[in-house]
C-alpha cells in the first residue's frame, strides 16, 4: 500500500456572489490547505476491480467520494487496472474542512500517477467538479482564489500560518443553508477588497448561527483568542494564532462536545510535487 495525506481545507473568505440557474451558488473564496487530513492508502489491483477496504460510519461503497473518483477515473480513461482503497478518517466528517473532496482530489491524483495514465491537471479538475464543487481546488492543489461554484481557481500566495479548528458535535447540511432565503447572494465586489485588507468574512457564518446555537457559542469561546470564523458552510470554525505552541494550548482548553486540531497552513498539496508524492509505503 501507498498512503497519500488528504489534507483538510479552511475557507479563511467565503463570498456568496450569485446562483446559477441549477441551484448551485457562485462563490467567492480564499482556499488555505492545513497539514492534518485523512490518510489515503492505495495499492493498484491487476484484475480490474475497486474496493474500499474500510467501513466509513454513515457513507455506504456507493456514495463514497474517494470510491467513485477511482470508478469515474476508470470510466474516463478505459484504464483495465483497479485499486484497493483505504481512507482513514481524521478530518471531521460534514465539518466544512473539505474531508471527503480532499480524499476524491487525493484518490484522483494518485491513480493518475500509479494507473500511468498521465491526465493534465485540468482534465482532473473537470473530473473533480462532476464528484463537487469543492474536489477541484484538492487538485489544483496550491493555495487559491476560487470563483464560479470553485472551479475557477487562480493561486494566491499567503503568509505562513498557524490555526486552531474546532468542530461542534453536529451535522450541518449544505443544501439547507445555501437554500435559506436569509442569506444574503451579493453580487457587489466590495468584499474582495475587505480581503486583501486582511479581514476574513464567511456570508455563511450568519445563516448556520441562526441555524445552531452550537455553531454561534464555539466562535463566541474562540473570538477570545482573535478573529474566529467559520470555515465553508461549518460546522467547524477556526482561529489564526501565532505559534503551533498557542494553537494546541487553544485546542487543549476546548470546551466539551467538540473536535478540535492545531495545523498549520500547507502550501502546496504533496502530490502536486513529485518529490513528496509518497508520504510512506508499507
Ligand atoms: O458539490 P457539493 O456536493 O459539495 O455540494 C453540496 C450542495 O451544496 C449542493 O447540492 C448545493 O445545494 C450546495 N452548494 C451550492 N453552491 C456551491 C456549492 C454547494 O449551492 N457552490
Amino acid at each position: 500500500m501507498q498512503a497519500f495525506l488528504a489534507p483538510a481545507k479552511l475557507n479563511l473568505f467565503l463570498h456568496v456572489v450569485g446562483r446559477r440557474d441549477d441551484g448551485y451558488h457562485l462563490l467567492q473564496s480564499v482556499f488555505r490547505f492545513l497539514n492534518y487530513g485523512d490518510t489515503v492508502e492505495i495499492e493498484v489491483r491487476q484484475d480490474g476491480e475497486i474496493r474500499r477496504l474500510n467501513h466509513v460510519e454513515g457513507v455506504p461503497e456507493a456514495i463514497d467520494l474517494a470510491i467513485r473518483a477511482a470508478q469515474l477515473l476508470k470510466q474516463t480513461t478505459g484504464c483495465t487496472l483497479g485499486a484497493d482503497i483505504q481512507v482513514t478518517k481524521h478530518i471531521p466528517m460534514g465539518g466544512g474542512l473539505g474531508g471527503g473532496s480532499s480524499d476524491a482530489a487525493t484518490v484522483l491524483l494518485a491513480l493518475n500517477r500509479l494507473w500511468g495514465l498521465n491526465l493534465s491537471r485540468q482534465q482532473l479538475i473537470d473530473l473533480g467538479l462532476q464528484l463537487g464543487a469543492d474536489v477541484p481546488v484538492f487538485v489544483f492543489g496550491e493555495s487559491a482564489w476560487a470563483e464560479g461554484i470553485g472551479e475557477k481557481l487562480q493561486p494566491i500566495k499567503l503568509e505562513p500560518a498557524c490555526y486552531a479548528v474546532l468542530t461542534p458535535n453536529i451535522h450541518v447540511s449544505t443544501p439547507a443553508i445555501f437554500s435559506k432565503k436569509e442569506l444574503t447572494r451579493d453580487t457587489r465586489l466590495a468584499k474582495i477588497a475587505a480581503f486583501s485588507k486582511g479581514y476574513g468574512h464567511n456570508d455563511l457564518e450568519p445563516v448556520v448561527c441562526s441555524m445552531y446555537p452550537e455553531v454561534a457559542a464555539a466562535l463566541d469561546w474562540l473570538k477570545q483568542f482573535g478573529d474566529a470564523r467559520m470555515s465553508g458552510s461549518g460546522a467547524s470554525v477556526f482561529v489564526e494564532l501565532p505559534s503551533m505552541e498557542a494553537a494546541n494550548k487553544v485546542v487543549a482548553e476546548k470546551p466539551s462536545g467538540m473536535r478540535g486540531f492545531a495545523a498549520q497552513g500547507l502550501d502546496i498539496h504533496p502530490l502536486r510535487e513529485n518529490a513528496n508524492e509518497q508520504l510512506g509505503s508499507r
